[in-house]
């Protein structure tokens, strides 16, 4: 191993975050392409380092950590850390760190922009407009959803949760949460809901959390919003659902798989919106998360306690 601590940074980020690894020292040694480093890249790199950048798109898990016995500290630049398998990672001792906080108005901010994008049917007016479809204004023309005075529920009431709550009560709506302390179960969220929009981590008790039993109990008038992790949502299940016309529509941030391939049977259901995983796709959230991460590295090579660390 060299003199002078190295860091492997798996992609290119946001801001000049980067430059105080340099300026305190350490080698960065950092993957520039713009496609995450194969599984090969990812350990051949790493294993060379004392301390691990990465991204929600590197899987890290517990055969990746053997691979790199010299690993001192894992910062991942997402609040998500469902790609590293953080039981291996405390195993071994090696702490987890990723960047909760800085990201909660971008994504807050996006669910309720695909909430009011599906409601209002701004995809398919738009693409209407496009096809020359816009006749006379006509009454019962482009009829959409109301928001205002709507019940919004959302599954997972923690900080972008809660922000997204804020956001409705500006529009007058009434809001039911479910926590992991309680709130308003499940199944009751889902039957009153006009719509509904997922906070919950990604876990081995959240995977598949909305399936065919639950798209069942929403209103067939209701939407669901998905800005959380794709595998939330039982996909196969979404898919019958909006061609059943069981749910009125889906607005998807996140997919099952991603990216999700432009012929996937997911993208020609009906009244389905979804965008590329953009909820903390703003510079400024970016270049926060980016500080965020450095914060942890620089901590975790100087072995002390991450400013941001993920318990297992
Ligand atoms: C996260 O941080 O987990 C988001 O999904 C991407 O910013």
């Amino acid at each position: 191993m060299p003199l002078v601590a190295r860091v492997f940074v798996t992609r290119q980020l946001v801001g000049p975050a980067l430059e105080r690894l340099a300026t305190a020292g350490y080698q960065v040694d950092l993957w520039e392409a713009r496609e995450p480093p194969p599984r090969r890249d990812l350990v051949a790199r790493a294993r060379q380092a004392d301390a691990l950048l990465c991204t929600l798109a590197d899987p890290i898990d517990a055969a990746f950590l053997d691979a790199c016995p010299h690993l001192r500290v894992i910062s991942s630049c997402a609040v998500g850390t469902d790609n590293v398998d953080l039981e291996a990672a405390r195993a071994r001792g090696i702490p987890v760190g990723n960047t909760p906080g800085v990201l909660t108005d971008a994504t807050a901010d996006l669910a309720f922009a695909l909430l009011l994008a599906a409601a209002r049917r701004l995809p398919q007016t738009s693409a209407a407009v496009l096809n020359g479809e816009w006749g006379p204004w006509e009454p019962a023309g482009f009829l959409g959803h109301d928001v205002a005075g709507a019940t919004l529920g959302i599954v997972g009431a923690g900080r972008i949760g809660t922000a997204v709550a804020q956001r409705a009560q500006g529009f007058g709506m009434e809001v039911l949460t479910t926590t992991s302390r309680g709130g308003t179960p499940l199944p009751s969220l889902l039957e009153r809901s006009d719509f509904v929009s997922l906070h919950v981590p990604l876990t081995p008790q959240t995977r598949g959390l909305i399936g065919a039993e639950q798209l069942a109990r929403m209103q067939p008038t209701a939407i669901l919003v998905n800005t959380a992790r794709g595998p939330v949502v039982d996909t196969r299940a979404l898919i019958d659902a909006l061609h059943a016309g069981r749910i009125a529509g889906a607005a998807l941030d996140v997919t099952d798989p991603e990216p999700l391939p432009v012929d996937h049977p997911l993208l020609h259901a009906p009244n389905v919106l979804v965008t590329p995983h953009i909820g903390s796709a703003t510079p400024r959230t970016r270049a926060r998360m980016a500080e965020l991460a450095v914060d942890n590295v620089l901590a975790g090579l100087a072995g002390e306690p991450l400013p941001h660390p993920v318990a297992p």
